[in-house]
């Protein structure tokens, strides 16, 4: 499976060309493929806010890659170059709340600054050091669909239809994706029929994105509004609902898009199973429980207009971007190390003591 995944992998969102970062932007996403170049941690910070480059882990490699950027303008300007590249890296770290990924791979950075020895150049470091970030994403994409196929084919063997939320494909992550790479690797392996698309309001990162991804594939793809999904459930023989995470918590709590928390409850009433896939860089073990997350919100004008044209009732708007599926509604979490069934504070700390499967 793992070459026929290779095979089939065609998009991508990052990429780190002579010293400088290039990011598809996902705002324009599918009406124009447009990459944008960055050289410097202020434009990266900017592009990880104003989700030009969005997902859990393709935030963590960008911001990785923010900070190469900033030790090489730094070193070039002079003077305390180290105070200058960590008030790059708070930027960073300001730019979005809720992915932990970010704060992860810039303490990575962190340690490897940390760790230069003398005479080696720091930037070659960095860089060096970012693009291992990159990799290891790619990497623990692959182990992460075979892990998920095994959990699929495990309980039931062929499925017929899945349904996803959000977009966790190649465009989120180093590789081409977390829940995205499960089904993908599921519909390789002819164990699915359709894949169901939440649309994902306000940014519709489902309708703009993942159809986008899947229809490239020839992977046969439905979309549907966020609130069909009960219903979906109930009449399209949907037999797991597979998302990824921008927090997993000490106690196996998922944060993840708005959305995914009603789709779990819907899931448990409709005996549909829940699987979450991330990579271990997702998880937070120092919060105990998904109370302890901080949930992004963003501006009310997401909801209330559409395309830039207001079409809202001149009334206030909550627009919280993330929620917290508790995880005594999740039947597995995937990761690179491993799975964890029905998680718990013991597993998931079990789980965190193995080494990578790759
Ligand atoms: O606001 P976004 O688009 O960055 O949110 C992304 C998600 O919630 C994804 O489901 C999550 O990051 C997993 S990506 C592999």
């Amino acid at each position: 499976m793992r070459d026929r995944l290779l095979a089939a992998e065609k998009v991508k969102a990052i990429d780190w060309r002579d010293g400088a970062l290039f990011l598809l932007d996902q705002r324009l996403l599918p009406a124009s493929e447009t990459w944008l170049r960055y050289t410097d941690a202020a434009g990266v910070a900017e592009a990880i806010r104003s989700m030009v480059v969005r997902g859990a882990p393709a935030i963590g490699i960008a911001a990785a890659y923010g900070v190469a950027l900033s030790a090489a303008r730094r070193l070039e300007a002079g003077g305390d170059w180290h105070a200058a590249v960590s008030a790059d890296m708070a930027l960073l770290a300001a730019s979005r709340p809720t992915a932990v990924n970010l704060f992860w791979a810039l303490n990575r950075m962190r340690e490897r600054l940390a760790r230069l020895r003398s005479g080696e150049s720091p930037v070659a470091a960095l860089e060096a050091e970012a693009a291992d970030i990159h990799e290891s994403d790619r990497e623990a994409n692959l182990t992460m669909a075979q892990l998920g196929v095994d959990m699929i084919r495990k309980h039931q063997g062929n499925v017929q239809a899945l349904l996803t939320h959000c977009n966790t494909g190649a465009l989120a992550t180093g590789g081409f994706g977390t829940a995205l790479g499960v089904i993908r690797g599921a519909w390789i392996e002819g164990m699915i029929e359709r894949v169901y698309v939440d649309e994902t309001r306000p940014w519709l990162q489902g309708s703009r994105l993942t159809a986008w991804e899947l229809a490239n594939e020839g992977i046969p793809v439905t979309l549907n509004a966020d609130s069909a999904a009960a219903h979906i459930m109930k009449t399209k023989g949907i037999t797991w609902v597979i998302v990824g995470a921008d927090r997993i918590t000490a106690n196996g709590d998922v944060a993840n898009k708005i959305g995914t928390y009603q789709l779990a409850v819907n899931a448990m009433h409709h005996g549909v199973r829940f699987m979450v896939v991330a990579p271990s860089s997702t998880i937070d073990m120092s919060l105990a429980t998904g109370d302890d997350i901080p949930i992004e919100e963003r501006a009310g004008s997401e909801l209330l207009e559409v395309g830039g044209v207001r079409f809202g009732a001149d009334v206030e708007a909550f627009n919280p971007v993330f929620d917290v599926t508790p995880a005594d509604l999740i039947d597995v979490i995937v990761t690179e190390k491993g799975v964890v069934e029905r998680p718990d504070t013991a597993k998931m700390s079990q789980l965190m003591c193995r080494k990578r499967l790759h």
